[in-house]
């Protein structure tokens, strides 16, 4: 074990529970005891299956993951204990990983419009790896960091993704420019990166990018420069309903790096995915604090129901599988109903639309797929507390942890008199490519 993580961090639970499950439990626990209105239910297991389904899919990546995404200390306790590294965005993100004892080489200092200040931090703690894609960035790390070890990110706007990369990266006719000035500047230039936008679904727009990452290659060769890193970025889609189209873009990307970086090539090849990993670990839920009937007549309404959610609308996108805790009863009639965030905030607007049974004040609200770019600092909360994160991992997933740190299982009837899956079955022992240590009865 690599100690990042221990089993004081996360509640080990009993096979055939989901996330949901576990929160609504302790919903009915908490509620007793505490005035908190929101928490989140996350599921390490989830995780831990994530890693696996990724080392799998692309056995030539090694990934490095975006703290921005998702900063909770126990997510990133266990993606240090897996062996993934870290993009920071920040001094803030690279001090929090440095903390749990990351070592500087895991840590990849990649955003695009770095601080000098952050840049010097950077430098002081041996982190070397870092990308650029302008002149400016290029001049301030070769007057702060003289052993940065630079990727240049070329742009990949073609991407048809949901939010795509418009602003980073340079285009090819740049790069050349940009090679030049590092070499008059005697900035060490390692690889290529690119970007192609959050939740991207394209797996063309991820193959097309790895071709013309080659073409930089070749200029750097031309240049001189020994370069041996090939970062692929992030935008790997993360719901669970998404795993056929992550697999037919990782499928792309093994056929583009055949072609283009075929294995033995001499480069490393590393990706970023944020939300991929975190996006359905975690559950989220919300107390309803006030409501309002919009009667009927009143412009865009029909017997409308706005309820307000407890300091929730910073992190809830609109777009998440919402549902109360109460179980639908064919009694109860649904409304059309609108979701907010609490008074104070110009944004409060949650959902729109959403056909739900009347709520009332109390009442608790389920949203599934809540892991990614949701824990976010408390200001941004309009000074209510950051929501409760209650880690839960199966037995099953956690001996996955220490199986794939080269720590044999333990013995047969310790594991059966002990907790079983969450949500880590049998493609955990498939992925690892040993023979099934377990016997799960249900795979969620
Ligand atoms: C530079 C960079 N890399 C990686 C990521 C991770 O993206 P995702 O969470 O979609 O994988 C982001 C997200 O915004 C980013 O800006």
């Amino acid at each position: 074990m690599n100690g990042y993580l221990g089993e004081s961090d996360f509640t080990m639970v009993e096979e055939g529970f989901t996330a949901r499950d576990l929160l609504e439990n302790l919903l009915v626990e908490l509620c007793q005891t505490s005035d908190q209105g929101t928490y989140f239910m996350a599921d390490l297991g989830d995780i831990v299956k994530k890693h696996l389904r990724f080392l799998k899919a692309l056995p030539r990546v090694t990934t490095y993951f975006p703290v921005k995404c998702n900063s909770s200390g126990g997510v990133v306790r266990l993606l240090a204990e897996l062996g993934a590294g870290f993009a920071c965005a920040s001094k803030a993100e690279i001090a929090q990983v440095r903390s749990i004892g990351v070592p500087a080489d895991k840590i990849f200092y990649c955003n695009p419009c770095k601080q000098v200040a952050h840049i010097k931090y950077a430098a002081s703690h041996g982190v070397q790896l870092m990308t650029f894609d302008n002149e400016v960035e290029l001049s301030k790390v070769a007057r702060s960091h003289p052993h940065a070890r630079m990727l240049l990110g070329i742009a990949a706007d073609f991407s048809p993704s949901a939010c795509p990369s418009v602003k980073f990266g340079a285009t090819l006719t740049y790069c050349r420019h940009l090679l030049e000035k590092a070499k008059e500047q005697a900035v060490e230039v390692v690889g290529i990166s690119f970007h192609l936008g959050s939740h991207c679904l394209d797996p063309q727009a991820f193959s097309q990018s790895v071709a013309e990452a080659q073409l930089a290659f070749e200029m750097g060769t031309e240049l001189g420069y020994q370069m041996h890193i090939l970062d692929i970025g992030g935008g790997f889609p993360g719901p669970e309903d998404t795993r056929a189209r992550f697999e037919e873009i990782a499928a792309a990307i093994n056929s583009a790096l055949d072609l283009y970086f075929p294995e033995g090539c001499g480069v490393e090849v590393v990706a970023r995915p944020g939300r991929y990993y975190v996006t359905s670990a975690f559950t989220f839920a919300a107390s309803v604090t006030a409501k309002e009937e919009v009667p009927p007549g009143q412009p865009g309404s029909e017997g409308r129901w706005d309820a307000q959610l407890y300091d929730a609308n910073a992190l809830l996108p609109c777009d998440r599988s919402i549902s109360p805790v109460q179980k639908p009863c064919p009694d109860h009639p649904s409304y059309s109903s609108s979701l907010r965030g609490p008074p104070g905030h110009a944004e409060d607007r949650i959902a729109d639309g959403l056909e739900l049974p009347e709520l009332q004040v109390g009442d608790w609200l389920i949203f599934e797929d809540m892991g990614a770019y949701t824990i976010t600092t408390s200001s941004l909360l309009g000074g209510c507390p950051q929501p409760q994160i209650t880690y839960a991992m199966s037995r099953v997933a956690w001996e996955a942890v220490q199986l794939f740190q080269g720590k044999p299982p333990q013995a047969e009837e310790d594991r059966e008199s002990l907790c079983t899956p969450l949500s880590c079955g049998w493609e955990i022992a498939e992925t690892l490519c040993v023979p099934p240590v377990f016997t799960p009865t249900g795979i969620i």
